[in-house]
Formats: C-alpha cells, sequence, structure tokens
C-alpha cells in the first residue's frame, strides 16, 4: 500500500498533493460523524490513492485547459475502473472499493456502475464530498480556485443528487468551525504544502 502512494508521489506530485487533502478533509467529516477508527482508517488511505488510475490518462486530457471533448470525457471516466484494477490485488478489498466508486452518485447517474444511494459505500459518498471541495478550492488546468464558501454552497445545491446529504451536513458543520477552516483552507496555512500525512 505504501509502495503505490510512493508511486503517485513519484509519478505525479500534484496528484499526490490533492489526494492527502482529500484524504485528510475525508477523515475530518467522519471523525464529525463520529464514525469508527477502522472506517477512517481505510477511508484516508482509499482517499490518498482514489485518482490513481488517472496515471493511466494521457496528460493532454488531465491538462486540458478547455472543455472536454465527449471522446476525452469517454477516456476520463475509465480512471476509477483503471485505479482499482491497480490496487485491487495490494490493498484491502474495502479500500479498493471506495477507488471503483469515487465518483458513483447519490441518484444512481455517476459512473462506473451508476449505482446509488446505500449501494455506494458510506467511505465512498465522504470521500466524494472531499474530493470536490478540495477539486473546488484548488487551481485546475481550466478553473482558478474557488472559495471554500463556493465549494460548500455547492455541496448544498448537489445534496441529495450527487452527494448524499448526512455527508453534507457534516462539511456544513464543520465549516462553521472558523478555526477548521483556517487550517485547513488558509493561504498561510503549512497544511496546504505539507507533504507528510
Ligand atoms: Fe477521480
Amino acid at each position: 500500500m505504501q509502495r503505490l502512494i510512493r508511486l503517485l508521489d513519484a509519478t505525479d506530485t500534484e496528484l499526490a498533493a490533492h489526494g492527502r487533502r482529500a484524504s485528510r478533509l475525508a477523515g475530518d467529516i467522519a471523525a464529525t460523524m463520529s464514525l469508527d477508527a477502522n472506517l477512517i482508517g481505510r477511508l484516508r488511505v482509499a482517499a490518498q490513492l482514489h485518482d490513481i488510475g488517472k496515471l493511466f490518462i494521457p496528460d493532454d486530457i488531465l491538462n486540458e485547459p478547455g472543455p472536454l471533448t465527449d471522446a476525452q470525457w469517454v477516456e476520463l471516466r475509465h480512471h476509477p475502473r483503471m485505479g482499482y484494477e491497480l490496487v485491487r490485488d495490494r490493498v484491502p478489498s474495502e479500500v479498493a472499493r471506495i477507488v471503483l466508486t469515487h465518483h458513483e452518485r447519490v441518484d444512481g447517474t455517476g459512473y462506473p456502475n451508476a449505482i446509488a444511494a446505500a449501494a455506494i459505500p458510506l467511505e465512498a459518498r465522504i470521500l466524494q464530498v472531499a474530493d470536490a471541495v478540495d477539486a473546488i478550492t484548488s487551481d485546475r488546468p481550466y478553473q482558478r480556485a474557488l472559495s471554500f464558501d463556493y465549494a460548500i454552497d455547492e455541496m448544498i445545491r448537489c445534496s441529495g443528487t450527487q452527494f448524499d446529504p448526512s455527508v453534507v451536513e457534516a462539511i456544513v458543520s464543520l465549516s462553521s468551525n472558523q478555526a477548521w477552516v483556517d487550517s485547513r483552507f488558509s493561504e498561510a496555512s503549512p497544511l496546504l504544502s505539507e507533504v507528510a500525512v
């Protein structure tokens, strides 16, 4: 498992950094939901590895500054399954399943299997929120970083369709803790650039 994390670090530092930030956020959300330490442990590992399948996606798709073509979308959507295939024999099956299901949606319109609600592991439903909040608040090839407040509004807007309402509720409750927001999202915070978990 550590070897996979090192592979990600060595191959794509931004993908690895996104994984670490998503892992911290997911852990904070799970702790707010009072979930047990075993669940939080596998969630944090899966969050670090969740996009490892993007190592197989061509750079011109990952770095595309404009909207993707339909064909590029089809290719990008292979990454959860490619990541799953890469990790499945190297991590516990629950962790591999979180990697596979991190782009499913609670309304059943996600990918790769269009499963809905409780058919998606709880850890993956938590990771979906952490992943989206980190993506929105980070610079991306097609968009500059947006504010944490904007990200929270997006989570609320998509609660019950893309995201599990109980997970959205947990991050909304965290968002009222200013010390936590500052520690995770302030420019000056060392946590944003810290490499180790
Ligand atoms: Fe992903």
